[in-house]
């Protein structure tokens, strides 16, 4: 750990604002009750009581829940989620029985409107946090229907419920994809909207109704543009759990053209803790981005895992490059780091964990990788010739 980050650290540590272990929060699977908040530099203005979070058996929403559950000891959690192929209860099945009085999981849809409208009218929902969507880049090329759907579709259902009945925050999780491609420096929240894929340009409608129901009927909705994230319970249709999972059984890892896009790293961790600073701290009808500051390539990704896992660049297959694929993505989270977050995570140190977390749990990735992930990786790969 560099110096100033030691000493960040341990002064967090002293002022029992960070608690040791909060680390093990992400890789292990079960989390440490705590009465902390890691992020408490300023005070906190919004208090979340019943949070209605949706999404949360995917990636991110899952150890959100985990994280909000650990800090904030009367937090009610209301997990809504439809389960689709990338939803999955095993993302969340030690939160299920750490926290039995204060975590409800409701298998439903978001572009379900009378569903929405009923869980609203039963349930005293205070806060709305918006992961579910369609997030995979290169499922969006295959077929777009889905991600209109629910990114935006969903999103609008969403911030009508809000409205009508009076949720008092919604946190809408949109994406640093919104912005497109940058050659260089990095995009600030008044960056244009320049959207490249099928799922860049849903996540930017409902990124864009966000803000047009605060403009127009003032509903509290606080708008979030992340980087990519990495860390343990990633879909393992991603760069960095599907080039690891692949080496683990012997297979190749397929890096699309010549490997030098880059991309700015984030430990799903840091998003987590960015997350509940904005919602505690975010000013409503304002967006915020959140990045890790390390900007990689998918070369240097994909080194990084062959190096940890022993193997050598023989492993990796180039092949034929994604279509419209983003150059290159960099944030600029100066307004959110005025709020008092920065990452606490390493990305070397997090990076390797997170492979050694896919190489010690492959009862988890394996039961994904089952034949329907088997078909869409042919329909997404056989097309690729090898360049
Ligand atoms: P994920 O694909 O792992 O999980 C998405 C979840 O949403 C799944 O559990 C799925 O079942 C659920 N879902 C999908 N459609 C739904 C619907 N209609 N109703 C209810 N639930 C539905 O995604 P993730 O990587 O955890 O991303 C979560 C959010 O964060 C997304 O909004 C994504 O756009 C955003 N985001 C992701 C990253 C990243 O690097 N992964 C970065 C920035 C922003
Ligand atoms: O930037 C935030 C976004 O990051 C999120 O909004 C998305 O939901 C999330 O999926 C992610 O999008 P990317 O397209 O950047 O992630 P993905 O893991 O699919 O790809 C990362 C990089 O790796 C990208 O440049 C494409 C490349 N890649 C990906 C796959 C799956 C390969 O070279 N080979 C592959 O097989």
């Amino acid at each position: 750990m560099p110096d100033a980050l030691k000493v960040l650290v341990d002064n967090l540590l002293a002022q029992h604002l960070l608690t040791q272990d909060e680390a093990g929060v992400f890789f292990q699977v079960s989390a440490h009750e705590t009465n902390t908040n890691t992020d408490a530099a300023q005070p906190i203005s919004y208090t979340p009581k019943n949070v209605l979070v949706t999404g949360g058996a995917g990636f991110i929403g899952s150890h959100f829940i985990r994280f909000m559950l650990a800090t904030h000891p009367k937090v009610m959690i209301i997990n809504f989620d439809k389960l689709t192929y990338a939803g999955n209860l095993d993302n969340i099945r030690d939160v299920a029985a750490q926290y039995p009085d204060r975590y409800t999981f409701i298998q439903g849809d978001i572009a379900d409107a009378p569903t929405v409208g009923k869980l609203l009218a039963t349930y005293p929902v205070d806060t709305i946090v918006n992961f579910a969507a369609e997030t995979h880049v290169d499922r969006s090329i295959l077929d777009a229907g889905d991600f209109m759907r629910t990114d935006v579709l969903g999103t609008r259902v969403l911030l009508e419920a809000v409205r009508t009945h009076k949720v008092a925050r919604m946190v809408q999780v949109s994406t640093d994809e919104v912005y497109g491609s940058i050659p260089e420096d990095a995009f600030t929240e008044s960056s244009p909207l320049a959207p490249n894929s099928p799922y860049a340009a849903s996540k930017a409608g409902g990124d864009l109704l966000a803000r047009a129901y605060h403009m127009t009927y003032k509903v509290p909705v606080v708008i979030t543009r992340c980087s990519n994230n990495y860390g343990p319970f990633q879909h393992p249709e991603k760069l960095i759990p599907l080039f690891t999972t692949n080496l683990l059984e012997g297979k190749k890892a397929p890096l699309y053209g010549d490997g030098l896009h880059v991309r700015d790293w984030l430990f799903v961790g840091d998003h987590c803790r960015a997350l509940n600073v904005i919602l505690t701290r975010g000013v409503t009808g304002e967006v915020y981005n959140i990045g890790g500051g390390e900007q990689k390539t998918n070369l240097e990704i994909t080194e990084h895992i062959l190096t940890t896992l022993h193997l050598d660049v023989s492993r990796i297959m180039q092949v034929q490059d994604r279509e419209g694929h983003d150059r290159r993505y960099a944030i600029d989270c100066t307004k959110l780091r005025g709020l008092g977050w920065m990452p606490l995570y390493r990305f070397a140190d997090a990076l390797t964990k997170t492979i050694h977390w896919y190489a010690d749990n492959m009862w988890w990735w394996k039961k994904i990788k089952n034949p329907a992930f088997q078909a869409y990786y042919a329909q997404q790969y056989d097309k690729r010739s090898p360049i």
